[in-house]
């Protein structure tokens, strides 16, 4: 057979040439070939709760084992409208302005596919969850990014430049990605800042799409509020949420886009052709999980709120200046003081020599000097992971001092 020489670049579309894999899998891969303790991934490492457990093994056993409807199966749909009008007061019709996804991952892909034409701009407020770079890409929008500026004080906000955040809007904005409460910062976006983000939406006629996976994770009486209960955003608001983390599931892969009926039927179409469906059963047991009475809610955020004043101290003890949370489960840290000349060679050591697996802070930003002095650390964990994390993580402290 003739050598036609194909390169194996050949094959491969643009898009795909222009993002890298995800560097906070990769550190999962990294902390198991070295044994580390693994901060670097937001999955828990304790069991989720055995009453939704139940739930999803009495589905499979009703055999609730067939596609779903493709947006969703009636009664996870009508427990997520409750909850919507419960926790935020939307009124939301679950017939025609809810989609389940696999995942908040694809309630996103699904979302940016659905309204994006090439050319359009997205505004992405950085540091920023790393889905949305690449998510942006294969939708071919154009990114648009806006500093979140980190605080000068342990426990002051990350906040954006009203100005700056004015001038990315104008005719090419098709929408503005949000994550509150905000991974990898832990901001929880205030309501003053929520209206002027809703100001300009309104002005620029742009979409806000918020990935609102974190909402029951807060901290420090601060409150957490969906863009789309304020006035003028019901038409113009895409939340997305799911399971994974308020139940402790990021394994099941069910999650959703709630958004306008003419959005919603946009987003249907795209979610068909790329999943079909969410995993049945685990969408009845998501049924249950959303009937949990406001207790379980309290326990979580409380749960969350004592592992974050576990790991903050330890951090700090070996040397990291630490950017206190509001929400979320991570913790932003400074690596200054450690003298390396950036994150991706700190994390490399951190879970090579130290034991403990952390994302480098570069995988946040759109350009990788910008996070080349922090690392993220994740606390969804065990007391005693933290406490073994805390442990291995004072031989840094030797590394100070040399
Ligand atoms: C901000 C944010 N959005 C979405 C996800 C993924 O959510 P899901 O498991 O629902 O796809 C994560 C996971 O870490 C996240 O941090």
């Amino acid at each position: 057979m003739a050598d036609v020489g194909v390169q194996p670049k050949h094959f491969l579309s643009d898009k795909v040439e222009r993002f890298t894999e995800s560097v906070i899998r990769e550190m999962t891969r990294q902390a198991m070939l070295y044994g580390a303790v693994n901060l670097a991934q937001g999955f828990p490492d304790f069991p989720a709760p055995a009453q939704i457990k139940r739930a999803a093994q009495e589905a499979i056993a009703a055999d609730v084992n067939q596609y779903a409807i493709t947006w969703g199966a009636k009664n996870l749909r009508n427990a997520i409208a409750r909850q919507m009008k419960q926790w935020q007061g939307i009124e939301v019709d679950p017939e025609t302005q809810i989609t389940v996804t696999c995942g908040s991952t694809e309630a996103m892909i699904s979302t940016l596919l659905a309204v994006c034409n090439k050319g359009d701009e997205i505004i992405i407020l950085e540091p920023f969850y790393e889905n949305y770079g690449p998510d942006a890409i294969l939708s071919g929008a154009k990114p648009v990014f806006v500093k979140l500026r980190s605080p000068a004080g342990a426990d002051g906000e990350w906040t954006f430049d009203e100005h700056e955040l004015r001038a990315a809007f104008h005719n090419h904005t098709k929408a503005i990605i949000l994550n509150t409460p905000n991974n990898p910062t832990g901001k929880v976006f205030t309501r003053a800042e929520l209206e002027l983000i809703r100001d300009l939406c309104v002005e620029f006629n742009v979409l806000a799409i918020t990935d609102e996976i974190y909402e029951h994770i807060i901290y420090d009486d601060t409150q957490h509020i969906s863009i789309a209960s304020l006035e003028g955003m019901a038409e113009r608001a895409v939340t997305i949420n799911g399971l994974s983390k308020t139940y402790s599931v990021t394994g099941w892969r069910v999650g959703w886009a709630v958004a306008p009926p003419n959005v919603t039927n946009a987003i249907r179409k795209v979610h068909d052709f790329l999943t079909v469906g969410a995993p049945a059963p685990l969408q009845e047991a998501g049924a249950a999980a959303l009937s949990l009475p406001p207790s379980y809610y309290e326990s979580l955020a409380t749960s969350y709120c004592a592992r974050r004043d576990r790991l903050i101290p330890a951090l700090t003890e070996a040397g990291f200046h630490c950017f206190r949370p509001r929400g979320a489960y991570y913790v932003m840290t400074d690596i200054s003081a450690f003298g390396f000349p950036d994150d991706v060679a700190f994390t490399k050591y951190l879970v090579k020599e130290v034991g403990v697996a952390a994302v480098p802070g570069s995988s946040f930003y759109n350009h990788p000097r910008d996070g080349a002095q922090q690392v993220r650390f994740a606390f969804c964990k065990r007391a005693d992971t933290l406490d073994e994390a805390g442990k291995r993580l004072r031989r840094l402290i030797q590394l100070r001092r040399q």
